[in-house]
């Protein structure tokens, strides 16, 4: 009856009127304070290096690394999360915990000119490992507990030169627990423990590699990364790193795991990150180039899609010009 009289259909169209309107009744909102750059740092002077794989990322020498910054200030990016790919590497990866190694000298030399930049630094051996595993050797075996202790040397190492945060990428057992202890220990209680705590072995971690110069020179992290179909397993090495005192947790990659980025939201009351990894990256970068896809309107959808699933930052190869595209009005 009222069906008749009044036309009573659904006309979900009302509300996408104009923009206006859709802005209005925006659900889900990207804002670059929420924004994470990757950043490489490399040995050296005056250099500015294409990455394969990577158009518009550049590994940066310290000198460099300012210009870059101010950059990444001007648009918005107030955080970093930073990379050493160093010139030498050792089977020991003696590189990362260095006490004047090429992190903590690239900390110390922009910490006092950007005060307010919240400093991330990946906390890994694969970067400065000649065999590229993410851990010491014992034999062919990652060797898990030998490793630990070099892991926190490499935290308390970044810590003191200055970062508000480390953040153990490794995927070993107990890392965010020694670093946590290791952290205590030098005094350095104020430090964010950021854990990628559901890392998973990918595919899409292939460009960064390239850019790190970290692939692993015999077989692969399978037996330390987790494997791609393991939700549940996801939410219990969460749950282990919240237990070890994490302050951060984290999800990588982004976009083929946005229901475990869903599904830790649910869970636990971190904060919580998506990794946007570097092949996600490349694959809309390629597509682009080629005049396939456009670039501006497949990051926003992919950015607000990685929030909307319930992350609340984003570290993304595309920060920088995404906040220059959010300053537009995306
Ligand atoms: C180091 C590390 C990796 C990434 C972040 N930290 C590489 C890996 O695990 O092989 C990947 C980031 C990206 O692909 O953008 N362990």
């Amino acid at each position: 009856m009222l069906e008749q009289r009044f036309r009573l259909e659904s006309r979900a169209r009302r509300l996408r009127k104009k923009e206006s309107l859709r802005r209005m009744l925006r659900e889900t909102r990207l804002h670059e304070d929420m924004l994470v750059a990757p950043v490489f740092v490399k040995e050296g002077t005056k250099k500015v290096e294409a990455i394969e794989g990577m158009p518009g990322v550049y590994r940066y020498s310290i000198d460099e690394l300012q210009g870059y910054l101010e950059r990444l200030a001007r648009v918005g990016v107030r955080s970093i999360l930073l990379f050493g790919v160093p010139d030498e590497k050792d089977d020991q990866g003696s590189g990362a915990y260095a006490r004047e190694g090429l992190v903590p000298r690239a900390i110390e030399a922009v910490r006092p000119n950007f005060p307010e930049l919240v400093v991330m630094a990946d906390v890994c051996l694969c970067e400065y490992t000649s065999h590229g595993h993410c851990g010491l050797l014992t034999g062919q075996e990652v060797d898990n507990d030998r490793t630990l202790p070099l892991l926190a040397r490499a935290a308390v190492e970044y810590a003191r030169a200055g970062a508000d945060v480390v953040a153990p990428s490794a995927m070993m057992d107990g890392q965010v627990l020694a670093i946590r202890r290791a952290l205590q220990e030098a005094g350095l209680d104020d430090t964010i423990v950021m854990g990628y705590s559901a890392k998973h072995a990918s595919a899409f971690y292939k460009p960064f590699r390239n850019a790190a110069g970290s692939a692993p020179a015999f077989g692969d992290r399978r037996s330390y990364q987790m494997q791609p179909g393991n939700f549940r397993e996801a939410m219990r090495e969460i749950e282990l790193d919240v237990k070890e005192g994490a302050d951060i947790v984290m999800v990588k990659p982004a976009l083929a795991y946005l229901d475990v980025i869903s599904g830790a939201r649910r869970k636990f009351d971190l904060p919580l990150a998506a990794y946007n990894v570097s092949g996600e990256y490349s694959m809309v970068k390629a597509a682009a180039l080629n005049g396939w896809l456009d670039e501006k309107s497949a990051v926003y959808e992919i950015l607000v899609g990685i929030r909307r699933a319930g992350a609340d930052m984003i570290i993304t190869y595309f920060a920088e010009d995404a906040a220059r595209w959010l300053k537009e009005g995306w």
